[in-house]
């Protein structure tokens, strides 16, 4: 995607807070189906309620990173408009439950997302996989790479913190297809941390290495969540690269459709958030960075991140509702 966006007056103060309710519309929605062993009910009172409070936002909004094409989701498909139409243009990047399956096990990391930016500055990435590498704040530009093996990621990554490979902790996604990475990663002593689901959470850990003990994230993971992943980082300072990873021409067919024509290309963290974003999630399950809802019988109550690039600003609000 070429960053060819005009200048658009971006009024994020103001909007984050839209944002923050929308994400904990989301989350409060799902509130009564989590550990219900039901994922599609979670989620489409997530999407349902999400979509709701988006549309009360002063904005002309686009869903570039949605529930999917139009065809296939009937609301917040990319490509719908939201927003009551009357503030400036801008892109929106959602997941309205991200981590399903941790909803409705209730397992932890599950949450709500949702980014925000002026028009034509999120990357529209594919349904696809993206083979993602991220690490937090404080280190030099390029420490690691997505050419480098992942041995390679983590004495890199130990030279430049002065610590032994031992004193470092990957995050994965615990799949099949991690087999070979993961035997590398002990080989070089580190410890992995493996999650079964949640790779937005999973790279965001990265920025909160004294919460969460994480150092590096790595792995193939969806390619919308990486853009949701880099809005984050990019708030919280961190570096983010995802290549796009294809297993047939359908998908290659998917990408070309998103207006993608370098389809080995390596998107920065930049490359895939070009200007300033604002970034909200809300704890559905406890997590190591938002606890989970409360639910007590007079009141529910949610803990929201709420970011914006700009400033480098991060929030955590609680807020409690009444249950009437
Ligand atoms: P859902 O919330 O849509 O179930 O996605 C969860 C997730 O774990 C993402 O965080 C991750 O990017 C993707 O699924 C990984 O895909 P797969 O389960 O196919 O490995």
């Amino acid at each position: 995607m070429a960053d060819t966006a005009p200048e658009v007056v971006f009024h994020d103060r103001m909007l984050s807070l839209g944002l923050a309710r929308v994400s904990e519309a989301a989350a409060m929605a799902s509130a009564k189906l989590v550990g219900r062993g039901d994922e599609k009910a979670a989620d489409q009172a997530a999407v349902n309620a999400m979509r709701d409070q988006l549309n009360l936002l002063d904005i002309k909004g686009v869903v570039v990173i949605g529930e999917g094409e139009r065809d296939e989701a009937p609301m917040l498909f990319i490509g719908e408009e939201v927003g009551n139409g009357q503030g400036p243009d801008v892109d929106i990047a959602l997941d309205p439950l991200e981590g399903t399956t941790l909803t409705a096990k209730d397992m932890p990391n599950a949450l709500t997302v949702i980014a925000m930016a002026p028009r034509g500055t999120l990357l529209h990435a594919p349904d696809v996989y993206m083979d993602k590498l991220a690490i937090g704040p404080g280190y030099p530009k390029g420490v690691v790479s997505l050419d480098m093996s992942p041995a390679e990621r983590v004495g890199a990554l130990a030279d430049a913190r002065g610590c032994g490979q031992s004193d470092i902790t990957v995050c994965v996604l615990e799949r099949p297809r991690h087999e070979d990475m993961i035997a590398e990663l002990r080989e070089t002593g580190a410890a992995i941390r493996l999650i079964t689901d949640g790779d937005v959470a999973g790279v965001i850990h990265c920025a909160e290495h004294e919460i969460t003990g994480i150092d590096m994230y790595m792995g193939a993971g969806g390619a919308p969540e990486g853009v949701l992943a880099a809005s984050a980082l990019k708030c919280m300072g961190g570096q983010m690269w995802g290549r796009l990873l294809f297993r047939n021409d359908d998908e290659r067919g998917r990408a070309k459709k998103a207006g993608i024509i370098d389809l080995d290309r390596i998107y920065s963290r930049d490359d895939m958030v070009t200007r300033d974003v604002i970034f909200a999630a809300t704890g559905v399950t406890d997590g190591s960075i938002l606890a989970g809802m409360k639910r007590e019988p007079s009141y529910l109550e949610t803990e929201t991140l709420l970011m914006r690039s700009k400033t480098g600003s991060v929030r955590r609000m609680r807020y409690r509702n009444p249950v009437r």
